[in-house]
């Protein structure tokens, strides 16, 4: 497997090679992003998973300098599950100057998380635009997990016609059901035990809609109300069209359930998939 750290070295390796399938990441890796690079390589000849802590994309109060760093025991991972290289550029090759150009995205972007992180999706999509010009997969694989970048992903690669194909991988989950994340390690023990109320509530919603419930606001208030009183910091709870992330028409059938919510300093998200009946 090979390690690169520059830009130009990346584009001489990568001089003729065809299939390639990029999995961006921001390290710290875990099961979700393995499976990611598992898709990856039904998708293509080539992996390539990039590793890079994107100042860009984090609020000035957010955990960027305490977001963490491990890129050796990454690389071992990857190196196990097959993956070919490996581009973990320094900010100084990424952004060389300060980055001004920068990818606008559809008003979505500024709700769900987009409201609570201004300018978070700019910065994502930013750097995976530049990532993507960068390697030139022909393949780039993320994950539902972070429901709303994915689908911000698909509209830019969509509206810029970018020559890339985005595909989603399921969310993976420790074996309580919490989504795996980076951002668990923050997590004390009791807020761990805690942790696994996010998506037992979503699997309440979903439960509920299937059993056919059409009032979703109150069904979201409920969830906040459960959440708010066993001490979580609610930023949203909504139930929203798959297709376009909008609040649903109520004859939209391809649902997702979408939650937002801190316990002490930690900020979690996950969603839920609901395909009702109608
Ligand atoms: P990061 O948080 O490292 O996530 C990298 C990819 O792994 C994302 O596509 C994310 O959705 C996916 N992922 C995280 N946890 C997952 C889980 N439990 N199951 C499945 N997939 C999971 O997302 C980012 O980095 C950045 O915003 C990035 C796209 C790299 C741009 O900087």
């Amino acid at each position: 497997m090979l390690v690169i750290h520059t830009i130009v070295e990346l584009r001489e390796r990568l001089r003729g090679v065809t299939g390639i399938a990029l999995v961006p990441t921001m390290g710290n890796l875990h099961q979700g992003h393995l499976d990611l690079v598992r898709i990856a390589r039904q998708h293509g000849q080539f992996v390539v998973v990039s590793i890079f802590v994107n100042p860009l994309q984090f609020g000035i109060n957010e955990d960027y300098s305490k977001y963490p760093r491990t890129l050796e025991q990454d690389c071992k991972m990857l190196e196990q599950c097959g993956v070919d290289m490996v581009f973990a550029p320094s900010e100084r090759d990424l952004y060389p100057q300060p980055q001004q150009v920068t990818v606008e995205l559809p008003p979505i972007a500024n709700e769900l998380c987009g409201a609570f992180r201004p300018g978070h999706f700019r910065g994502a999509a930013t750097v995976v635009l530049k990532l993507l010009n960068i390697a030139q997969p022909c393949v780039a694989v993320f994950g539902k997990k972070d429901y709303q970048q994915l689908y911000l992903m698909r509209q830019m690669a969509a509206q810029l016609n970018l020559p890339v194909e985005i595909v989603g991988g399921e969310t993976v989950r420790a074996s309580d059901g919490l989504a795996l994340s980076s951002r668990n390690q923050y997590l004390n023990a009791a807020e761990r035990t805690e942790a696994i109320f996010l998506y037992q509530n979503l699997v309440e919603i979903r439960l509920a809609i299937m059993d056919g419930a059409t009032n979703f606001f109150k069904l979201e208030r409920q969830a906040i109300e459960v959440l708010t009183a066993r001490g979580w910091q609610i930023d949203y709870v909504t139930i929203r069209a798959q297709s376009n992330l909008a609040e649903p028409t109520a004859s939209e059938c391809n649902l997702v359930i979408l939650v937002a919510a801190r316990l002490g300093r930690t900020r979690l998200i996950d969603n839920l998939e609901v395909v009702r009946e109608q």
